[in-house]
Order: structure tokens, then sequence, then C-alpha cells
């Protein structure tokens, strides 16, 4: 395996120090969020502990149901969830976030909303000193007249691409598209995102700004760095 694996694998193991028997637990999504889920379904046999799940996309609930970890059966409509465990694309210093990697931006942050603690699972290459360094913020937007909604988006961003996959637009689970735009340097994420959420045409944003409680860092080396917020 190697070592960026490893950093993965060491946080999804860090997050379980979170989980209780008979707690409510939102799942994430990408490649570190679908190892934790993986450890979570193990620690359930091993344990006969009962969990009831609410997954932030498709993938992940396909995952989580073959896996034999319950489901919410009233989800979408869902409750208070004690915690959640998701992946991000970037952290700042302030626990601030970009995600949507993985086009599942919205439902990550409804069920981040919801619950008790947002757990993030990370290893060190998404630490950045401001969010868009490294990562294009993903906006998500209605597919009813995108061009226009992106030209409302160009103001505030130095350049952005409808998201495509196979020389197709990329359709979100809901139905959306996906705009990843380029940061300015240094880029206030919070007032960005609250700029961004006033347009018309705009769902959500890929930031979520202080949202996070806890940041789990995996290492290469297996062990993992926790960080509050
Ligand atoms: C999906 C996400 C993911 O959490 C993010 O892309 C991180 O994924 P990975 O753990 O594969 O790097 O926001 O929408």
């Amino acid at each position: 395996m190697d070592s960026r694996e490893e950093a993965k694998w060491a946080a999804a193991r860090g997050a379980l120090e979170y989980v209780q028997d008979g707690m409510h637990i939102g799942l994430g999504t990408g490649s570190t969020a679908c190892k934790f889920v993986e450890l979570l379904a193990e620690l359930a046999k091993e344990k006969n502990w009962k969990f009831v799940c609410v997954p932030t996309s498709e993938v992940t609930a396909k995952q989580a149901r073959d896996l034999g970890l319950k489901l919410d059966g009233s989800y979408p409509d869902f409750g208070k969830l004690d915690i959640v465990v998701d992946g991000a694309d970037e952290i700042d210093p302030h626990g601030n976030l970009t995600k949507g990697g993985g086009g599942a931006l919205l439902r990550e942050k409804y069920v981040a909303l919801n619950s008790g603690k947002m757990i993030v699972v990370v290893d060190e290459a998404k630490h950045v000193e401001h969010l868009g360094d490294t990562f294009k913020l993903p906006v998500e937007i209605v597919a009813f007249a995108w061009t226009s909604t992106m030209q409302r988006i160009a103001p505030y961003v130095k350049s952005m691409e409808l998201r495509k996959r196979d020389g197709k637009i990329f359709v979100t689970d809901q139905g959306n598209y996906i705009v990843d735009c380029e940061l300015y340097a240094a880029s206030d994420p919070v007032q960005l995102h609250e700029q961004l959420k006033a347009l018309t045409g705009v769902v959500e944003t890929g930031i979520f700004p202080h949202i996070a409680n806890v940041c789990i860092t995996g290492l290469a080396d297996g062990g993992s760095r926790k960080q509050e917020f």
C-alpha cells in the first residue's frame, strides 16, 4: 500500500474513537470516508453494535448497504445525527473546508449541519493556508439556464469551468451541475461563500465555513493527529 493510502486508513481508524453503540452516524463520500465506512461495518460485526446511518451520496449508500450497515429508513428526511465522518479536499488552519471533489457537496452539507459533531478525515496533503490554494472550489448550480448562472459567478472568481466526466456534463445526485472555480489568492472563504450563495441559480458552495468540529489527519506511518475547532 502506498503511503497516502496508509495515511487515509490511519485517519479513518482515528475517527472510530468517536463511535459508540446505538449512534446515528452520517457517512461521508470519497476515498477516505469510504475507508471509515468499511471500518464501521467491521466494528458493528465484531462488537454486535447497532448503528443507524445516513449516507451523503448514492455511492456511499450502496457501499453501506453492501456491508450490512443499516440506513435510516426516513432518508432523506432524517433527524439529528450524533456524528458525521467525512473527507475534505482542503482544510485551512481555522477548520474551514473545501468539499465537493466527488460531487456530493450538497448532501454532505445537509448531513454535516444535522450532526452533533463533524469529524473530518484527511491526509497531510489536504492542509492549506488558504482555501483555493490547491483545489478549485466546486459550486453546485441548477441545470436550468446554467450559462447565465455562470455569468453571475464570474465576477467573484478568477476562472471557472463546468464539470464534465467522459465528455458529458457531470450531473449531481440532485440533478444539478457543478462549476469548478479557481479562486483569487487568499480569498476570504466565509465572505465568498455568502456572496456566491446570494446568486440566483447557485444551490450550494463547497465551502464549509466553521462547520467541522474535529480534524483527524492520518500519517504515512499509520498514526494520526487530532485538531479540535
Ligand atoms: C466528495 C468530497 C470528498 O470528501 C472529498 O473529495 C475528499 O475525498 P478523498 O477522501 O477521496 O480525497 O467532498 O464530494
